[in-house]
């Protein structure tokens, strides 16, 4: 599946691509028989909430379930991927952040690259970070908030936030997050089960604390070229794997034949 010059300009103007109805009712059920599969694993992989003892993020996930396997390697997410960054990209993380009902935390104001750049040696802000909303999305359950055009401002300055979530996160200063939306305004992500989104690693972005009694898991792919890939080692396999063979994309009914096969 490619993007229409239309959505190409889309994307490079905003920063970032909304997909509605990427994946079907149907697949969406299959990815959230997974989910659930997966939610009842225990394993390292998991970061937990730091208030409610809840899972934050279940990251590993094509190494944990066949299902999310086929997912990382689906041509509605890969294609448009290369289609932006060229053919050799390789699977960096995977991943879903559920911001539960009620207990899900914040993610603050960051850039992947911030992180990806500090923590684990990325050269360049070139990793695309593709989304799947496993559930309905609206502005009550945590959607994702993109500051519009931040990505046209390079890198921005930035801290590490390692008390804030359970989760250590390079995170943009304050200053810095009210000039960029002074500049490009604010915008949410919402939409119902199935829709896609691509962002690139230094659009700004973040989400609110989920305080509705939904659920809002979404599942997130993060592709590199391979010739991007991490220079340094520090972070556990399943932050940043170091498989760099290029991903390459399965057929368009890889999740309803996998679910026929069961
Ligand atoms: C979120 O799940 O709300 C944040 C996701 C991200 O930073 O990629
Ligand atoms: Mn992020």
């Amino acid at each position: 599946m490619l993007l229409s010059q239309q959505q190409l300009a889309k994307f490079r103007e905003n920063g970032f691509l909304v997909l509605p109805d990427l994946f079907s009712r149907d697949e969406v059920a299959i990815l959230n028989r997974a989910r659930e599969a997966v939610f009842s694993q225990s394993t390292e992989a998991d970061i937990i909430e730091k208030k409610s003892g809840e899972v934050r993020t279940a990251m590993g996930l094509h190494l944990r379930h066949e299902v999310f396997d086929a997912l990382t390697r689906h041509p509605r997410l890969v294609e448009p991927a290369c289609q932006l960054r060229g053919d050799d990209l390789y699977i960096q993380q995977v991943k879903i952040n559920v911001k539960a009902a009620f207990d899900g935390e914040a993610w603050q104001w960051h850039y992947d690259f911030a992180t990806h750049h500090a923590d684990d040696g990325v050269p360049e802000p070139l990793a695309l970070n593709l989304h799947v909303f496993l559930e309905d999305i609206s502005e009550f359950n945590g959607p994702l908030y993109f500051i519009r055009g931040s990505h046209n401002h390079g890198a921005a300055r930035a801290h590490h936030d390692t008390t804030t979530t359970s989760y250590p996160l390079w995170c943009v200063d304050q200053d810095v997050v009210a000039g960029l939306v002074e500049k490009g305004g604010l915008v949410s992500a919402q939409g119902q089960a199935g829709t896609g989104l691509i962002f690139g690693d230094i659009m700004v972005h973040g989400s609110p604390p989920n305080m509705s009694p939904w659920d809002r898991p979404i599942f997130s792919l993060i592709l590199n070229p391979v010739a991007n890939r991490q220079t340094t080692f520090a972070r556990p396999e399943f932050k940043h794997h170091t498989d760099f063979t290029p991903v390459a994309p399965l057929d368009d009914d890889c999740l309803t034949r996998l679910h026929e096969a069961e």
